[in-house]
């Protein structure tokens, strides 16, 4: 199983560092040739590897930290996206709802990434607490998943382990997952709620 982050700014910097403490190799990519962030990709460790994003692609698992705006773009990126998992990290705060349809913006994310198995998540923390070490007061920092694939949450959900994390799985996406999502101008209820797992 190989992953990478596509957006090389404050989340995805935030999810490479999760995997570098991990010492589970990653491909970042952005816009931008890969020698252009190549020295803060050094910074957080030798497992994390600058590519293009084209190159980023071909990973099993893609974790998907550019703009809302953005995911378009990133999804042009292959034809399919069948036997790969989106990770969906972005938060729409502040999208129109009817520029979405009225849909959940994980749902938007999911149609756009054809083939592709939707998991939203790792969304709703800010980076700075992402980033953070997730062994917190003898607990586990909780992520939140939300998916209409239950195999793809479990797989990510074992993932979010072996980053250190304790994941919390919500449901589908129309359902426990609104709870993660922004919509217009409001937050779901669990965004920005930092909370620990005790075993
Ligand atoms: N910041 C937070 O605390 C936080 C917390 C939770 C969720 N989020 C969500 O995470 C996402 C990213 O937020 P951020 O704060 O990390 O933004 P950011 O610092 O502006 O970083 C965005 C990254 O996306 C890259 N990018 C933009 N368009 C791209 C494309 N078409 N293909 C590949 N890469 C592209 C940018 O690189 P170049 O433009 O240089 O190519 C940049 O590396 C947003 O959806 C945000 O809502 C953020």
């Amino acid at each position: 199983m190989n992953y990478a982050i596509i957006g090389f700014g404050k989340i995805g910097q935030a999810l490479a560092k999760a995997f570098a403490r991990s010492g589970i190799d990653v491909s970042v990519a952005t816009t931008r040739d890969p020698e252009s962030f190549a020295s803060a990709a050094a910074a957080i460790g030798p497992g994390v590897i600058p590519k293009t994003l084209a190159e980023a692609v071909n990973a099993d698992i893609v974790f998907l930290a550019v703009r809302f705006e953005a995911h378009g773009d990133v999804a042009k990126a292959l034809p399919t996206w069948k036997g790969k998992i989106i990770v969906d990290v972005t938060n729409a705060y502040g999208v129109p709802p009817e520029q979405l349809g009225g849909q959940p913006s994980a749902k938007v994310v999911a149609q756009a990434f054809t083939g592709g198995r939707l998991v939203k998540g790792f969304n709703h923390l800010g980076a700075t607490v992402l980033g953070q070490d997730p062994a917190v007061h003898g607990g586990r920092r909780v992520v939140f998943l939300a998916s209409d694939d239950d195999g793809a949450a479990a797989e990510i959900g074992a993932l979010a382990e072996n980053l250190g994390f304790s994941p919390i799985e919500l449901g589908g996406l129309s359902e426990g997952g609104l709870l993660v999502q922004g919509r217009g101008n409001s937050w779901g209820h669990l965004i920005f709620k930092d909370l620990v797992k005790f075993a």
